[in-house]
């Protein structure tokens, strides 16, 4: 079967390198890719929302299944052309991505569902919102509702701060349109763990449980960042938590999603906060998470398009996930100045030396090939993920690996996976 990938992260190398090892993979294109990608299949010059030139594509080269791995695509509706077509598609169709890119409609429907989530309010008018703010003397989280590259949330210890933020999305229109509406929320306290689930419109499936590292410094200080790390499993989510989580959270909000009329299949990610009265709801998505599928796939045994084909055809329940006992560390090379400006197109080297050590991959996300050399193109480079018997010996290794890779300005977390190391003593 002929395979088409979206997308040209970490993520997507991740998703490329578990389904070249498919066994009824016929070939496999990724759009547009990257040179981590270029190893696992054929990588195709089309924009990941170019639908039309995507479609013709697949007409052309015979593919069947049709794999979406950022969510801009699956908000503009790519799976219900695709399907539409008759070519399998995995993800949610473009009404149901409303649960990632308007958060307003993830809050009412979560209210409805009775999802256990932060309370919060919904606001189309900055006068209305400022003087709720004002009214509040504790801190608040401000957040666009659209998409915003993941930058469009605003944690404010002082409502005065939370003005602002409101200010610079609904007046100042820092996000465009995505701020046109915000979402005002109780802050919470906590641990937070990424939980992701296989859905089919059906059946639900659970995977083990992961945690992103979001901001840029060192014991989560400095502003926050795409992901620069993460590892599965998270001892945060105890077995109890996960079943807390699968019952209060995964279950009603799909079938919130069946009675709302935009019934759900692909991988849904709920954020959670692990607050003191159990987890809660920071904000879905509706694609794999990027770092944290990285780790997760290096763990996952079965064969991925198998999984996703039964997430494509409703037989979820015809398929046992099976997941290597050894925990997962991804350490995300960065460019130096990430989040903020910085320069690309440094040479990088040792990335041979990192691969051959064992239970290494190194997973391209800002990576480009020139005249037979890789060099840096983007904030986020490179995902070094290692697997060990104990989440000490995976970070260990994904750092011996990191420091056999080079290049100018070239930044990363020294602490990933400590929350589970220190939890774990
Ligand atoms: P989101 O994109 O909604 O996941 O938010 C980005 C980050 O903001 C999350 O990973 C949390 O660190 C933080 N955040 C979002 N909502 C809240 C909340 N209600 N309380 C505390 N932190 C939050
Ligand atoms: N790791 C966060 C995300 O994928 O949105």
């Amino acid at each position: 079967m002929n395979v088409l990938l979206l997308g040209s992260g970490g993520r997507e190398h991740a998703i490329a390198w578990k389904l070249s090892q498919s066994k009824n993979l016929g070939k496999l294109f990724i759009a547009p890719g990257n040179p981590g990608t270029a190893q696992c299949g054929q990588n195709v010059p089309i924009g990941v929302c170019d639908i039309d030139k995507l479609l013709d594509f697949a007409r052309q080269n015979k593919v069947e299944l049709v794999v979406v791995g950022p969510e801009d695509p699956l908000d503009a509706g790519v799976v219900d052309a695709f399907e539409a077509a008759g070519i399998k598609a995995f993800g949610p169709g473009g009404k149901a991505a409303k649960l990632e890119s308007d958060k307003a409609f993830a809050k009412q429907l979560m209210r409805a569902s009775c999802v256990a989530t932060a309370e919060g309010r919904i606001f189309d008018r900055y006068s209305e919102a400022k003087a709720y703010i004002a009214s509040r003397d504790e801190a608040v989280v401000i957040k666009a509702s659209g998409l915003a590259k993941g930058k469009g949330v605003f944690v404010c210890d002082d409502p005065s701060d939370g003005i602002l933020a409101a200010e610079k999305i609904m007046c100042d229109k820092i996000f465009g349109d995505a701020g046109n509406v915000i979402v005002v929320e109780d802050k919470l306290i906590g641990e937070e763990a990424s939980i992701l689930a296989f859905v089919d419109g059906r059946n639900i499936y659970m995977m083990e449980s992961s945690q992103d590292h979001k901001p840029i410094g060192n014991g989560d200080t400095g502003p926050n960042t795409g992901g620069m790390g993460a590892y599965s499993p998270a001892p945060v989510v105890t077995e109890k938590l996960m079943d807390q989580i699968t019952r209060e959270i995964i279950v009603p909000i799909i079938d919130g999603m069946n009675r709302n009329d935009t019934p759900y299949k692909g991988v849904l990610y709920a954020g959670i906060m692990a607050t003191a009265g159990g987890a809660r709801v920071l904000e879905f998505n509706v694609r794999f998470g990027d770092p944290e599928t990285q780790p997760i796939l290096m763990r996952l045994k079965n064969d991925l398009l198998e999984v996703l084909l039964a997430v494509c055809d409703g037989t979820l329940d015809e398929v046992t996930l099976k997941w290597d006992s050894r925990p997962a560390v991804c350490v995300v090379m960065a460019s130096g100045g990430y989040p903020d400006d910085y320069k690309k197109g440094f040479k990088i080297s040792g990335l041979k030396e990192a691969q051959q050590l064992q239970d290494v991959m190194v997973f391209h996300a800002g990576t480009k090939e020139v005249d037979g050399e890789i060099v840096t193109d983007g904030g986020r480079v490179l995902g070094v993920t290692a697997l060990g018997q104990t989440v000490q010996e995976a970070k260990k290794r994904a750092y011996e690996a990191v420091d056999l890779i080079k290049f100018e300005g070239a930044y990363c977390r020294r602490d990933i996976a400590d929350k589970a190391i220190n939890r774990n003593k």
